[in-house]
């Protein structure tokens, strides 16, 4: 299970309780972070009781129910409810995970604590500031880069033994939840790449199509980008996809022991 911690810019304090109203099923309790960057308070914890009765089964159905019946200031981000865009990222019951993908049966303790992803500066509420998060995605240019000419007739091949080997990297959805519950990343997020990004450097290391092999390896030699990681390995526990950046972390590694000969 990731560590806890609370967001940057937590004084965290009591909130408002929204009690149940006319409950026709099993009641459960949210305790909610709170932060409205506009009205100069403190963070908060709100307290939601929600009839699951009338719930769909998973957090982010709550949270949408919340929204909708009981208090529409909530904010937070979503758009598929599948697990496929990672915009539910959060961290639900003291793990980060989807809000989509989490069901409410699965959160251990009476009352089930909603934070945001931890270590990252919060825009509002749920919803964490990713723009630092996305720019070192673009650094590291992930997309095919080529130097031949592609073939007239048809898009560049690949064997099924070589398309095998992005099993594992390209389900990754972005959604950070690797990277915020990575010690490493919350003390050297400025400078190191962080979990989800060097996995997915590696899935266009290790892409037989791209020809740039060499200057990706290049950019990633350095004592911040890449060998801040410690193999502490709270990411790939924590990865709602099951996928294990911890490992991809490691082939990049080796792969520069075995260029230095
Ligand atoms: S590796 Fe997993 S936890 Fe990390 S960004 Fe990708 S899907 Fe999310
Ligand atoms: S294994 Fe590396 S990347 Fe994963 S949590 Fe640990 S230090 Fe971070
Ligand atoms: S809403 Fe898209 S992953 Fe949860």
């Amino acid at each position: 299970m990731a560590e806890f911690t609370l967001p940057k810019n937590s004084k965290v304090q009591k909130g408002k309780h929204f009690p149940a109203k006319d409950a026709k099923g099993k009641v459960r309790t949210f305790k909610i972070y709170r932060w409205n960057p506009d009205d100069g308070a403190n963070p908060r914890v709100d307290t939601y009781e929600v009839d699951l009765g009338s719930c769909g089964p998973m957090v982010l159905d709550a949270l949408i129910k919340i929204k909708n019946e009981i208090d529409p200031t909530l904010t937070f981000r979503r758009s598929c409810r599948e697990g496929i865009c990672g915009s539910c990222a959060m961290n639900i019951d003291g793990t980060n995970t989807l809000a989509c993908t989490k069901a409410i049966d699965d959160c251990k303790g009476g009352q089930v604590p909603i934070y945001p992803l931890p270590h990252m500066e919060v825009v509002k509420d749920l919803v964490p500031d990713l723009t630092h998060f996305y720019a070192q995605y673009a650094s590291i240019r992930p997309w095919l880069r080529t130097q031949s000419a592609p073939p007239p007739d048809r898009e560049r091949l690949q064997s099924p033994e070589d398309r095998k080997k992005l099993d594992g990297l390209y389900e990754c959805i972005l959604c950070a939840c690797c990277s915020t519950s990575c010690p490493s990343y919350w003390w050297n997020g400025d400078r190191y790449l962080g979990p989800a990004i060097l996995l997915q450097a590696y899935r266009w290391i290790i892409d037989s199509r791209d020809e740039d092999t060499g200057a990706r390896l290049d950019d990633l030699e350095d004592p911040f980008r890449l060998y801040r990681c410690h193999t502490i390995m709270n990411c790939a526990r924590t990865c709602p996809k099951g996928l294990n950046p911890a490992k991809a972390i490691g082939e990049i590694k080796k792969l520069m022991l075995q260029r230095r000969g």
